[in-house]
Protein backbone atom coordinates (compact mmCIF):
# COMPACT_ATOMS: atom_id res chain seq x y z
CA UNK A 1 0.00 0.00 0.00
CA UNK A 2 1.56 3.27 -0.81
CA UNK A 3 1.14 5.63 1.65
CA UNK A 4 2.80 8.16 -0.12
CA UNK A 5 0.39 11.26 -1.27
CA UNK A 6 0.28 11.86 -5.01
CA UNK A 7 -0.29 15.49 -5.55
CA UNK A 8 -0.71 16.55 -9.19
CA UNK A 9 -0.55 20.18 -10.16
CA UNK A 10 -2.23 20.82 -13.53
CA UNK A 11 -0.92 24.43 -14.29
CA UNK A 12 -1.59 27.20 -17.02
CA UNK A 13 -0.26 30.16 -18.44
CA UNK A 14 -1.07 32.20 -15.08
CA UNK A 15 1.72 30.21 -13.59
CA UNK A 16 4.05 32.20 -15.75
CA UNK A 17 2.51 35.08 -15.16
CA UNK A 18 4.41 36.49 -12.66
CA UNK A 19 7.87 35.62 -14.49
CA UNK A 20 6.74 38.61 -16.69
CA UNK A 21 5.39 35.75 -19.65
CA UNK A 22 1.65 37.40 -21.18
CA UNK A 23 -1.23 34.82 -20.68
CA UNK A 24 -2.99 33.67 -23.77
CA UNK A 25 -6.43 35.50 -22.96
CA UNK A 26 -5.64 37.94 -20.23
CA UNK A 27 -6.35 41.81 -21.39
CA UNK A 28 -3.43 42.24 -23.75
CA UNK A 29 -2.74 38.16 -23.81
CA UNK A 30 -0.98 36.96 -26.53
CA UNK A 31 -3.84 36.09 -28.59
CA UNK A 32 -4.96 39.59 -28.71
CA UNK A 33 -1.68 40.56 -30.40
CA UNK A 34 -1.33 37.42 -32.78
CA UNK A 35 -3.71 35.67 -34.93
CA UNK A 36 -3.89 32.01 -33.71
CA UNK A 37 -4.32 30.84 -37.43
CA UNK A 38 -1.28 32.83 -38.66
CA UNK A 39 0.99 31.40 -36.52
CA UNK A 40 -0.09 28.10 -34.18
CA UNK A 41 -2.04 25.49 -36.94
CA UNK A 42 -0.72 23.45 -39.21
CA UNK A 43 -2.05 25.31 -42.03
CA UNK A 44 -0.12 28.54 -40.77
CA UNK A 45 3.25 25.91 -40.93
CA UNK A 46 2.41 25.26 -44.45
CA UNK A 47 1.77 28.40 -45.44
CA UNK A 48 4.54 30.25 -43.74
CA UNK A 49 6.75 27.83 -42.04
CA UNK A 50 9.21 31.52 -41.56
CA UNK A 51 6.74 32.94 -39.85
CA UNK A 52 5.57 30.20 -37.87
CA UNK A 53 9.48 29.55 -36.55
CA UNK A 54 9.98 33.46 -36.34
CA UNK A 55 6.66 34.01 -34.09
CA UNK A 56 8.61 30.97 -31.77
CA UNK A 57 11.92 32.08 -31.65
CA UNK A 58 10.86 34.88 -29.86
CA UNK A 59 8.38 33.47 -27.41
CA UNK A 60 11.68 31.38 -27.07
CA UNK A 61 14.07 34.48 -26.66
CA UNK A 62 11.40 35.93 -23.67
CA UNK A 63 10.93 32.61 -21.97
CA UNK A 64 14.96 31.99 -21.60
CA UNK A 65 15.19 35.74 -20.37
CA UNK A 66 12.64 34.97 -17.81
CA UNK A 67 13.21 32.94 -14.42
CA UNK A 68 11.43 30.69 -12.72
CA UNK A 69 8.72 32.74 -9.89
CA UNK A 70 7.72 31.94 -6.37
CA UNK A 71 4.81 29.99 -7.74
CA UNK A 72 7.05 27.63 -9.68
CA UNK A 73 9.18 27.60 -6.34
CA UNK A 74 6.72 26.58 -4.51
CA UNK A 75 5.41 24.04 -6.54
CA UNK A 76 8.66 22.36 -6.02
CA UNK A 77 8.11 23.05 -1.97
CA UNK A 78 5.24 20.59 -2.43
CA UNK A 79 7.84 17.52 -2.22
CA UNK A 80 7.70 17.69 1.14
CA UNK A 81 4.34 16.29 1.62
CA UNK A 82 4.13 13.82 -1.13
CA UNK A 83 5.52 12.89 -4.94
CA UNK A 84 4.54 15.71 -7.13
CA UNK A 85 3.62 15.69 -10.76
CA UNK A 86 3.51 18.87 -12.82
CA UNK A 87 0.86 18.22 -15.31
CA UNK A 88 1.16 21.76 -17.83
CA UNK A 89 -0.30 23.26 -20.40
CA UNK A 90 3.09 25.67 -20.77
CA UNK A 91 5.23 24.77 -23.55
CA UNK A 92 8.10 26.90 -21.14
CA UNK A 93 10.49 25.70 -18.94
CA UNK A 94 10.08 27.36 -15.81
CA UNK A 95 8.73 24.78 -13.58
CA UNK A 96 12.08 22.56 -14.49
CA UNK A 97 14.17 25.29 -14.31
CA UNK A 98 12.83 26.24 -10.31
CA UNK A 99 13.57 22.31 -9.84
CA UNK A 100 10.20 20.74 -10.58
CA UNK A 101 11.36 16.76 -12.18
CA UNK A 102 8.09 15.38 -13.13
CA UNK A 103 6.78 17.55 -15.65
CA UNK A 104 4.51 15.88 -18.23
CA UNK A 105 3.94 19.01 -20.94
CA UNK A 106 0.84 18.43 -22.76
CA UNK A 107 1.16 20.90 -25.42
CA UNK A 108 4.82 21.05 -26.03
CA UNK A 109 8.22 22.31 -24.73
CA UNK A 110 9.41 25.34 -26.68
CA UNK A 111 13.35 24.39 -26.31
CA UNK A 112 12.78 21.44 -28.26
CA UNK A 113 12.09 21.22 -32.03
CA UNK A 114 10.77 17.84 -33.97
CA UNK A 115 10.51 17.13 -37.40
CA UNK A 116 7.47 18.57 -39.49
CA UNK A 117 7.82 15.25 -41.56
CA UNK A 118 4.93 12.62 -41.23
CA UNK A 119 4.89 9.91 -38.66
CA UNK A 120 7.69 11.75 -36.60
CA UNK A 121 6.17 12.14 -33.55
CA UNK A 122 8.63 10.50 -31.17
CA UNK A 123 12.09 12.45 -31.90
CA UNK A 124 12.67 15.46 -30.45
CA UNK A 125 15.79 17.92 -30.40
CA UNK A 126 16.93 20.04 -28.25
CA UNK A 127 17.13 23.46 -29.37
CA UNK A 128 20.21 25.79 -28.54
CA UNK A 129 19.52 29.24 -27.52
CA UNK A 130 16.57 31.06 -28.49
CA UNK A 131 16.34 30.59 -32.35
CA UNK A 132 15.79 27.44 -34.41
CA UNK A 133 17.40 28.24 -37.96
CA UNK A 134 15.02 28.10 -40.73
CA UNK A 135 17.69 26.00 -42.39
CA UNK A 136 17.59 23.48 -39.58
CA UNK A 137 16.67 19.72 -40.85
CA UNK A 138 16.17 16.42 -39.11
CA UNK A 139 18.28 13.35 -40.30
CA UNK A 140 15.20 12.37 -42.96
CA UNK A 141 15.47 16.07 -44.28
CA UNK A 142 12.51 17.27 -43.53
CA UNK A 143 12.63 20.78 -41.87
CA UNK A 144 12.31 20.99 -37.83
CA UNK A 145 9.38 22.62 -36.44
CA UNK A 146 9.00 24.29 -32.53
CA UNK A 147 7.82 21.34 -30.72
CA UNK A 148 4.81 22.58 -29.86
CA UNK A 149 1.13 20.94 -29.81
CA UNK A 150 -0.96 23.47 -32.57
CA UNK A 151 -4.21 23.88 -32.56
CA UNK A 152 -6.50 21.05 -34.38
CA UNK A 153 -3.60 18.26 -33.64
CA UNK A 154 -4.32 15.63 -30.88
CA UNK A 155 -2.42 16.08 -27.60
CA UNK A 156 -0.53 13.07 -27.10
CA UNK A 157 0.28 12.25 -23.47
CA UNK A 158 -3.46 12.59 -22.73
CA UNK A 159 -3.84 9.44 -22.02
CA UNK A 160 -1.07 9.58 -19.48
CA UNK A 161 -1.79 12.62 -18.23
CA UNK A 162 -5.68 10.99 -17.50
CA UNK A 163 -4.18 7.66 -15.94
CA UNK A 164 -2.06 10.08 -13.69
CA UNK A 165 -5.14 12.52 -12.46
CA UNK A 166 -6.85 9.28 -11.56
CA UNK A 167 -4.04 8.30 -9.38
CA UNK A 168 -4.12 11.98 -8.05
CA UNK A 169 -5.02 12.03 -3.98
CA UNK A 170 -4.46 16.47 -3.96
CA UNK A 171 -5.14 17.95 -7.34
CA UNK A 172 -4.12 21.59 -7.78
CA UNK A 173 -5.19 23.68 -10.89
CA UNK A 174 -3.40 26.88 -11.20
CA UNK A 175 -3.81 29.74 -13.24
CA UNK A 176 -5.62 28.71 -16.23
CA UNK A 177 -8.65 29.76 -17.95
CA UNK A 178 -10.21 26.21 -18.66
CA UNK A 179 -11.00 26.95 -22.36
CA UNK A 180 -8.74 24.88 -24.29
CA UNK A 181 -10.23 21.27 -24.94
CA UNK A 182 -8.92 18.10 -24.51
CA UNK A 183 -6.78 19.88 -21.93
CA UNK A 184 -9.08 21.50 -19.69
CA UNK A 185 -11.20 18.04 -20.12
CA UNK A 186 -8.51 16.37 -18.01
CA UNK A 187 -9.67 17.71 -14.45
CA UNK A 188 -12.25 15.50 -14.55
CA UNK A 189 -10.07 12.34 -14.31
CA UNK A 190 -9.09 13.55 -10.79
CA UNK A 191 -12.36 11.25 -9.41
CA UNK A 192 -10.45 10.22 -6.40
CA UNK A 193 -8.88 12.91 -4.88
CA UNK A 194 -9.80 13.75 -1.56
CA UNK A 195 -8.63 17.60 -1.99
CA UNK A 196 -9.07 19.64 -5.05
CA UNK A 197 -7.77 23.34 -5.62
CA UNK A 198 -8.06 25.94 -8.53
CA UNK A 199 -5.80 29.13 -8.06
CA UNK A 200 -6.54 31.82 -9.98
CA UNK A 201 -7.41 35.61 -9.70
CA UNK A 202 -10.43 35.14 -11.56
CA UNK A 203 -11.23 31.93 -9.16
CA UNK A 204 -14.63 32.79 -8.98
CA UNK A 205 -15.47 33.32 -12.46
CA UNK A 206 -14.25 29.70 -13.62
CA UNK A 207 -16.41 26.51 -13.95
CA UNK A 208 -15.22 23.90 -12.01
CA UNK A 209 -17.32 21.00 -9.59
CA UNK A 210 -18.31 22.55 -6.50
CA UNK A 211 -15.82 20.28 -4.63
CA UNK A 212 -12.94 22.54 -5.94
CA UNK A 213 -11.55 24.47 -3.40
CA UNK A 214 -11.39 28.35 -5.12
CA UNK A 215 -8.21 30.38 -3.93
CA UNK A 216 -8.84 34.14 -5.42
CA UNK A 217 -5.36 35.31 -5.86
CA UNK A 218 -2.03 34.56 -8.05
CA UNK A 219 -0.24 31.70 -7.99
CA UNK A 220 2.57 32.67 -6.24
CA UNK A 221 0.35 33.76 -3.27
CA UNK A 222 -2.49 30.86 -3.55
CA UNK A 223 0.44 27.75 -3.54
CA UNK A 224 1.88 29.84 -0.35
CA UNK A 225 -1.59 29.27 1.23
CA UNK A 226 -2.09 26.14 -0.03
CA UNK A 227 1.11 24.80 2.01
CA UNK A 228 0.36 26.52 5.21
CA UNK A 229 -2.78 24.83 5.06
CA UNK A 230 -0.87 21.15 4.41
CA UNK A 231 1.43 22.12 6.98
CA UNK A 232 -1.42 22.52 9.96
N1 LIG B 1 -1.53 33.90 -11.09
C1 LIG B 1 -2.43 32.93 -11.35
N2 LIG B 1 -3.28 32.95 -12.41
C2 LIG B 1 -3.20 34.04 -13.21
C3 LIG B 1 -2.28 35.09 -13.00
C4 LIG B 1 -1.42 34.99 -11.88
N3 LIG B 1 -0.52 35.93 -11.61
N4 LIG B 1 -2.48 36.03 -14.00
C5 LIG B 1 -3.46 35.53 -14.79
N5 LIG B 1 -3.90 34.37 -14.32
C6 LIG B 1 -4.96 33.50 -14.85
C7 LIG B 1 -6.02 34.18 -15.64
O1 LIG B 1 -7.04 34.69 -14.79
C8 LIG B 1 -6.53 33.05 -16.54
O2 LIG B 1 -7.58 32.32 -15.90
O3 LIG B 1 -4.34 32.61 -15.76
C9 LIG B 1 -5.31 32.15 -16.70
C10 LIG B 1 -4.70 32.22 -18.08
O4 LIG B 1 -5.62 31.71 -19.00
P1 LIG B 1 -5.18 31.61 -20.55
O5 LIG B 1 -4.52 32.88 -20.94
O6 LIG B 1 -6.38 31.13 -21.29
O7 LIG B 1 -4.05 30.50 -20.55
P2 LIG B 1 -4.24 28.92 -20.52
O8 LIG B 1 -5.48 28.53 -19.75
O9 LIG B 1 -2.95 28.34 -20.06
O10 LIG B 1 -4.45 28.55 -22.07
C11 LIG B 1 -4.54 27.18 -22.40
O11 LIG B 1 -4.53 27.80 -24.74
O12 LIG B 1 -3.63 29.10 -26.40
C12 LIG B 1 -3.64 27.83 -25.86
O13 LIG B 1 -1.90 26.27 -25.98
C13 LIG B 1 -2.27 27.46 -25.37
O14 LIG B 1 -1.68 26.18 -23.41
C14 LIG B 1 -2.47 27.27 -23.88
C15 LIG B 1 -3.95 26.96 -23.76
Amino acid sequence: MNSTLNIVVFSGAGMSAESGIETFRDSNGLWENYAIEEVATPQAWQRDPDLVTEFYNQRRKTIIEATPNQAHEGVVQLEEFGDVLVITQNIDDLHERAGSKNVLHLHGNIRQSKSSGPNQEKAYYPIDGWKLDNNSRCPEGYRLRPHVVWFGEDVPCYEKAALKLHDADILIVIGTSLQVYPAAGLIQYASNAHTKYIIDPKADELHVPSDFIKLNSTASQGIANVIKSMRK
